[in-house]
């Protein structure tokens, strides 16, 4: 296999009690090292807590941001249950599953996640919602002081419950299994990191500082230092993390901390369409990748203070910044891209297309940009 990348992750933090085998990349560097926050590194949360301000106050000042950022799916990646409609206009949420009746029901100003076996309830309030809800959104809440991640999710392909994505669909053998996935230490501190905002606070869990959904401190590091140093009027360097500044190929290893990185799909041996979620791998498989190159990097498809474009046609310009168009046209030094035979727009919809997965429970576009042939197999 080719070795895609320009460079070795640095060392890689083992949280070998996850199921899935997921390692985390140390903090990427920058080139300009001396002068910018330059390792932050949004899951391992290294920083304190009195460091951290909130998106509220980053806001008063970048206020051209106010409008789009805090909408999106990404900034809202958790959500407080108690502060969102859960059950989606719904008088109830209930599921079947062998002996386990399930709902999900209003109590007060709580909503309250049951499974009975007929005999015996358990009843716990959802603290949070993981998921936006574009696709799903699996709930968390402590169960005997652990916490756990619910074993059904709300699908928003069937508008219901249903079992969440990757866990066991056979029936499950207690009612606390039913109940849902008992997450060890190690698990949960990663859900929250990358979902949440300051929930890691020197390297460890500490829920008491968390912000729900992917805030401008997960990226951009914490921010009093920089809102003190504006404030004073230092502009010597911004003190703050600014992904921006790392290489195109870094900065595609950044976001890949939660949306995985190449290196982490070859170590989780997932080969099969369900890597088809992990866009920065299938993105690098391409023939359009180039590790130093800012017209493939994440960016320049994405802005991650914004919703995603979802007319296809907004797209075809980043492809052309490289592709030639039109009868006759050669590839040269600027536009290394061979022109197309078949159509001049809307590239995205034959060359990227969606995949479901195997659960059928949700629609991912395919970074892996490439000819897509009739009824030729996934190329894993
Ligand atoms: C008191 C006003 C103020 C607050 C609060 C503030 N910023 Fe800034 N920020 C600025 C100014 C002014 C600049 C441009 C000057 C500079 O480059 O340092 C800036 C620059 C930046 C940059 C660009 C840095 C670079 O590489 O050039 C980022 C990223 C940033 N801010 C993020 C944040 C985040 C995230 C928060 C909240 C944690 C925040 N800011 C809070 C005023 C503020
Ligand atoms: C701290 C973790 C984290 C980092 C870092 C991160 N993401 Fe995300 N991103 C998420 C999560 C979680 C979601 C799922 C949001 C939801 O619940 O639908 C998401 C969703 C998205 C979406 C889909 C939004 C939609 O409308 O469906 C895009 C696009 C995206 N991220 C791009 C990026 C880019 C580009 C970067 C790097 C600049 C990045 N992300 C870095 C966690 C992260
Ligand atoms: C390594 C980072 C990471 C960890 C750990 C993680 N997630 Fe996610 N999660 C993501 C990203 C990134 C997405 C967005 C996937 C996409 O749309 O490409 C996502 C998407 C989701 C979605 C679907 C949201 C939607 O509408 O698309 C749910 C639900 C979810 N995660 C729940 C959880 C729960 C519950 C945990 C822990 C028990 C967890 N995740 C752990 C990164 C992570
Ligand atoms: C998912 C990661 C992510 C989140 C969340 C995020 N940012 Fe950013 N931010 C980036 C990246 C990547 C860039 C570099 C963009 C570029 O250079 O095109 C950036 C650039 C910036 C800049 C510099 C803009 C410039 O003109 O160069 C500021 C200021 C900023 N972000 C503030 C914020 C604030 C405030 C929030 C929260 C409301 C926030 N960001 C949330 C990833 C993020
Ligand atoms: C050449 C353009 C391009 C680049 C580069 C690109 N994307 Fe996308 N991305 C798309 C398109 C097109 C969609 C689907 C938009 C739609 O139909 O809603 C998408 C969708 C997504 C989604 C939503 C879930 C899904 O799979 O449909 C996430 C998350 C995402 N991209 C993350 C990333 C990350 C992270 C990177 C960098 C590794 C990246 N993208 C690079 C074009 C791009
Ligand atoms: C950074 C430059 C760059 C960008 C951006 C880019 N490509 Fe490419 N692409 C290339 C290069 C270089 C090749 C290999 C030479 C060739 O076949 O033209 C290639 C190859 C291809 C191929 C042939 C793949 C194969 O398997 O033979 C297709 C199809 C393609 N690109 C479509 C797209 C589409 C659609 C987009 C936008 C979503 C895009 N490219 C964006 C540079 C790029
Ligand atoms: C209707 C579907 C469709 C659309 C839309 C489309 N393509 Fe294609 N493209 C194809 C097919 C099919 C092929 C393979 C043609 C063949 O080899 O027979 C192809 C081939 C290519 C190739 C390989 C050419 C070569 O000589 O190796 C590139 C590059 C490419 N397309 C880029 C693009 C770009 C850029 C766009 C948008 C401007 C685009 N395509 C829009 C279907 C499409």
């Amino acid at each position: 296999m080719r070795l895609r990348h320009a460079f070795v992750v640095g060392a890689l933090t083992v949280l070998a009690t996850l199921a899935a085998g997921l390692f985390v990349p140390a903090g990427v560097e920058s080139k300009e090292e001396t002068h910018y926050l330059a390792s932050w590194s949004p899951i391992e949360g290294l920083a304190a807590r009195n460091a951290y301000v909130g998106a509220a106050a980053c806001l008063q000042c970048h206020s051209n941001l106010a409008k789009t950022a805090p909408e999106t799916p990404m900034a809202q990646a958790a959500i407080l249950s108690g502060q969102f409609d859960l059950l989606h206009n719904q008088p109830e949420l209930t599921y079947q599953l062998g002996p386990f009746g399930y709902n999900i029901r209003r109590r007060g100003n709580q909503l309250v996640y049951s499974v009975s076996d007929g005999k015996d309830t358990l009843s716990e309030p959802i603290q949070y919602a993981f998921g936006f809800g574009l696709k799903g959104q699996t709930y968390v809440f402590t169960h005997d002081g652990v916490y756990y991640e619910s074993h059904l999710s709300y699908y928003v392909n069937t508008r219901g419950l249903d079992i969440t994505f990757g866990h066991p669909s056979q029936v499950p053998s207690s009612l606390d299994e039913a109940l849902g996935h008992r997450l060890s230490p190690g698990d949960a501190q990663l859900c929250f990191a990358c979902h949440t905002t300051a929930a890691v606070i020197e390297g460890r869990l500490d829920p008491r500082s968390l912000m729900p959904g992917v805030g401008c401190e997960s990226c951009h590091g914490p921010g009093a230092e920089h809102t003190a140093a504006v404030k004073a009027g230092k502009f010597d360097r911004p003190h703050i993390f600014n992904p921006g500044r790392l290489q195109p190929g870094d900065l595609v290893d950044f976001c890949g901390n939660c949306h995985r990185t190449w290196e982490q799909v070859i170590k989780m041996q997932i080969f099969s369409v369900r890597n088809v979620r992990f866009q920065p791998y299938r993105l690098s498989s391409s023939r359009c990748w180039g590790f130093d190159d800012a017209r493939i990097s994440c960016l320049a498809c994405h802005d991650p203070h914004q919703n995603l474009r979802p007319d296809a046609a907004f797209y075809d310009s980043k492809c052309l910044a490289c592709h030639v168009s039109g009868r006759g046209a050669r590839p040269g030094k600027t536009h290394p891209g061979a022109a197309c035979p078949v159509a001049s727009e809307n590239c995205v919809t034959c060359h990227m297309p969606k995949y479901t997965l195997p659960e059928g429970k949700s629609e991912f576009t395919d970074h892996f940009i490439r000819i897509v042939r009739k009824n030729a197999p996934y190329p894993g």
